[in-house]
């Protein structure tokens, strides 16, 4: 193997991903596949023979950066540019018009053969579009050789069969399919012998995971006896199919992490009925209320769209209202973007800009300000900080890590290494950072 990487010409690949965590994991794949087959990556495009490009289309914004970034990628002379992810998948060839450098597109469900038609396109040149979906399709993960990082992310399920009326990922993604539980194991072992000590478990909806009869709560179970990973996370969680056992989990072992991102959209039922969420305002405000009486210290985050087809002043205090009484860690909050083929799209983007851009801004304010009592409420609290970093502020350096409820923390004056866990005093809080100091090393 180390011979033909050695000799093999035009083996450099620079990569690039825009998207959510599942675009993220899928680059992960890919680099492994490539890896095996004798290409290795590289740090910039400069270096590169090939270029890899996964892109994102949730939003109309997310396609147009990513087209921008491949047109000035493509100016790189004599190297093969290849796009994939979510955009290839919904625009196929006609990504080929507004990227004339473009070699190569694949869709989500096509990167087995990406080691191939590469090696093809590089020897005989021409261009190649391949976006078929595969609803039993799951990766396995190679040998991580390149990536040694401290929290990995693993997928468990792909696809989404939820057809949220705004959403085009169910287009993109296909149906959704589970990842067996033995190999989803083996996998976190692999990780856990490369030095990872946190996987965030990836789906959708990760809480649709069924495998051989065994549902999301047995997977925890299994991975909590079958592995040794010291922390487990898992995203995204849709409010429809939660399963309270998750909350009983944190509660009787900390390595389940006490956060959960539950994403709500709009806090109107009205507004929740058009984008086929299947569930209340009051549903939501119920599940948060029974998971904390379980889990009182349960972080929670969450995803949020203003300005959807028709959204009123009063539909969008009602998503204030739902902010204020939760009490959100953080969330990620969008304009809503109409996309093509969704049911959505067929209603009038009625929200003028504007109005959305107001709207965002003033719930973004109310999300900010939550958090930094939050924040503020753990200063003089002592948490167990995983580092996986380091950062440099000024003209200090500091060691970044992660507390189990997903807040970020620099700790001060320590000889750490990646990975570590310290114990730490929260000492202050400087514009929504959190800065401590190690109490005792564990
Ligand atoms: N499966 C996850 C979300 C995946 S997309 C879930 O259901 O929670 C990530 C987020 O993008 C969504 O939660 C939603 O808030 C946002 N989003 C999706 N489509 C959008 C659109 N057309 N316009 C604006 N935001 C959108
Ligand atoms: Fe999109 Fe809804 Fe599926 Fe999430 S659950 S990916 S928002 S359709
Ligand atoms: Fe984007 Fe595809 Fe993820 S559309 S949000 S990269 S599933």
């Amino acid at each position: 193997m180390k011979l033909m990487r050695d000799t093999m010409k035009n083996n450099k690949v620079y990569y690039e991903c825009f998207g959510c965590q599942m675009n993220a994991f899928d680059l992960e794949v890919i680099k492994g596949m490539m890896l095996q087959d004798g290409f290795r990556s590289v740090s910039s495009p400069a270096e590169a023979d090939v270029i890899i490009v996964n892109t994102c289309s949730v939003r109309e914004h997310a396609e147009t950066r990513a087209i921008g970034r491949l047109n000035d990628l493509s100016r790189h002379k004599n190297v093969l540019l290849a796009v994939c992810g979510c955009m290839a998948q919904r625009m196929g060839e006609s990504i080929l018009e507004l990227v004339p450098g473009l070699s190569l597109v694949a869709g989500p469900d096509n990167y087995n053969m990406l080691p191939s038609v590469i090696k093809e396109l590089l020897d005989s040149g021409g261009r190649y579009v391949v976006a078929d979906l595969d609803s039993s399709l799951t990766y396995p993960l190679f040998p991580q050789v390149e990536n040694k990082r401290v929290s990995r992310f693993l997928s468990i399920t792909r696809g989404c069969e939820n057809y949220c009326s705004y959403c085009i990922v169910p287009y993109l993604r296909g149906r959704v399919r589970s990842k067996m539980h033995r190999q989803i194991i083996d996998e976190i072992n692999m990780l856990h012998d490369n030095g990872a000590k946190e996987v965030t478990l990836l789906g959708q909806n990760v809480m649709a995971y069924n495998s051989s009869e065994i549902d999301f709560i047995g997977l925890l179970n299994l991975i909590l006896s079958e592995t040794e990973i010291e922390r487990i996370r898992f995203l995204t969680t849709h409010p429809r199919d939660i399963n309270s056992g998750v909350f009983e989990l944190m509660a009787d072992n900390k390595r389940v992490c006490p956060h959960i991102h539950l994403p709500f959209q709009s806090g109107s039922d009205r507004i929740l009925k058009i984008m086929n969420r299947g569930y209340s305002r009051s549903h939501y405000l119920e599940i948060i209320s029974s998971a904390r009486a379980i889990k009182p210290d349960l972080a929670v985050t969450t995803d949020i769209i203003v300005g959807f087809p028709s959204e009123t002043d009063d539909d969008f205090n009602e998503t204030l209202d739902i902010v204020e009484k939760v009490g959100f860690d953080s969330a990620f909050t969008f304009k809503y973007s109409p996309r093509a083929g969704t049911q959505a799209f067929g209603m009038e983007d009625s929200v003028p800009r504007e109005v959305k851009e107001n709207r965002l801004e003033i719930l973004n304010n109310a999300v900010g300000s939550i958090r930094k009592k939050i924040l503020e409420r753990l200063v003089g609290s002592i948490d167990e900080i995983l580092l996986d970093g380091t950062v440099k502020k000024g003209e200090n350096h500091y060691s970044k890590g992660r507390t189990p409820h997903f807040r970020n923390v620099l700790l001060e004056n320590g000889s750490f290494s990646d990975g570590d866990v310290v114990k730490a005093v929260i000492d202050r809080l400087l514009n929504y950072t959190l800065y401590g100091k190690e109490v005792r090393r564990r």
